[in-house]
């Protein structure tokens, strides 16, 4: 299958997650096209199948990748797509944070009238040596809240390698 992965990411694991669904489907012996949406992402008319992923800051998805679903919408609505969604809010242990995010996927979903039932929930990442100091005092408290981990010196990943391989393989050979 013609596979168009196009990601929005700002820390880059939304980005590190889309290369391991290209590196996984290519080894599954499919053809695999990859595009930040920063840089001009092709079109899904070309792809049998498109998924898109967009990390979430402060209850938004990126920008970019909500003018690619709108400006993309009658074709994505054609044919088979999936989004993934990347937050923290999956690996925090309080029930309500999942809630919050299930309604962020569903919101985007409605807003940009994408008819897509393929939505998955992916645990990101933690890049304290990435962030300025201000966002490392705020990401450390939420993380404190959330049970998540509060050692500012490195950065620590949430991301379920196995459960992604899974549902991107077990979605793409659902249409063959
Ligand atoms: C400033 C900031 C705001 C964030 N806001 C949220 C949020 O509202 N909900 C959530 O679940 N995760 C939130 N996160 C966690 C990110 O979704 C997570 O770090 C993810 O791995 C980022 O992916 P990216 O590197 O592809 O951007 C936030 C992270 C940062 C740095």
């Amino acid at each position: 299958m013609k596979v168009l992965i196009i990601y929005g990411t700002v820390e880059g694991q939304t980005r590190k997650i889309a290369r391991f669904m290209e590196n996984i489907l290519q080894e599954d012996g499919h053809q695999v096209a990859i595009a930040n949406a920063v840089e001009e992402p092709p079109s899904p008319d070309n792809f049998d199948v498109t998924l898109i992923g967009s990390s979430i800051h402060i209850n938004k998805y990126n920008t970019l990748i909500k003018n690619y679903v709108e400006e993309h919408i009658d074709i994505l609505n054609k044919k088979p797509s999936a989004f993934f969604s990347v937050s923290m809010a999956v690996a925090s242990s309080i029930k309500e944070e999942h809630e919050e995010i299930e309604k962020v996927a569903l919101e985007f979903i409605e807003e940009t009238s994408w008819k897509t039932k393929t939505i998955w929930h992916i645990a990101g990442a933690l890049r304290y040596t990435q962030y300025n100091y201000f966002k490392k005092l705020i990401m450390r408290s939420i993380a404190e809240k959330e049970g998540g981990a509060v050692d500012t010196t490195k950065d620590h990943e949430y991301t379920d390698w196995s459960k992604v391989k899974e549902q991107v393989l077990s979605f793409i050979n659902s249409l063959k």
